[in-house]
């Protein structure tokens, strides 16, 4: 007996029934939904700000990348040039030649990939594509086209350096 006393003296000292409860966990949730997208949201826009506004590395000299015959036609090779940051994309074209792009979509810096065969430049997160041959937008979101640098070679070696024509 004292037991369902107890019980009886609990359910007096916390008067919440069980529907009520239900709906104060749905509102918070929903409120720390709201807070974490507003988050993802102000997070995404820094992202862009910082992308678009800070001074672009300027490559200098010339770089060896690899040999031609490393890369399979429709293959590609990532790389990072010395003393930078910025990822970029060696492409071997279906037609035999080769393209060097920045790595870095120009909507929110996700990294983009070659699709073999397609001739074109896919971003993942928001369905962007661009040019594999010039780096123009296709389609999507991206707002400007890919960065690139040019391409050259010296006997069987690929090399790249900065594309006067592109910084103008
Ligand atoms: S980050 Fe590439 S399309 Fe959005």
């Amino acid at each position: 007996m004292p037991n369902k006393n107890n019980n009886e003296n609990w359910k007096k000292d916390f008067p919440i029934e069980k529907q009520l409860s239900n709906q104060v966990n749905r509102r918070d949730f929903v409120k720390f939904l709201t807070l974490v997208s507003g988050g993802l949201m102000v997070g995404s826009g820094l992202v862009a700000a910082t992308a678009y506004i800070s001074p672009k590395e300027a490559v200098k000299g010339e770089h060896f990348i690899c040999n031609k015959e490393d890369i399979p036609i429709g293959g590609t090779r990532s790389f990072v040039l010395e003393g930078s940051t910025i990822p970029y994309i060696l492409i071997h074209l279906e037609n035999g030649e080769f393209r060097a792009y920045e790595q870095k979509c120009t909507h929110l810096s996700c990294s983009v990939f070659y699709a073999p065969g397609s001739g074109k430049i896919e971003c993942p997160c928001h369905k962007g594509f661009f040019d594999a041959m010039t780096g123009k937008v296709l389609q999507g979101p991206p707002p400007r086209d890919l960065p690139n640098l040019e391409v050259f070679f010296k006997d069987n070696s690929v090399f790249v350096k900065a594309n006067l024509e592109e910084i103008g």
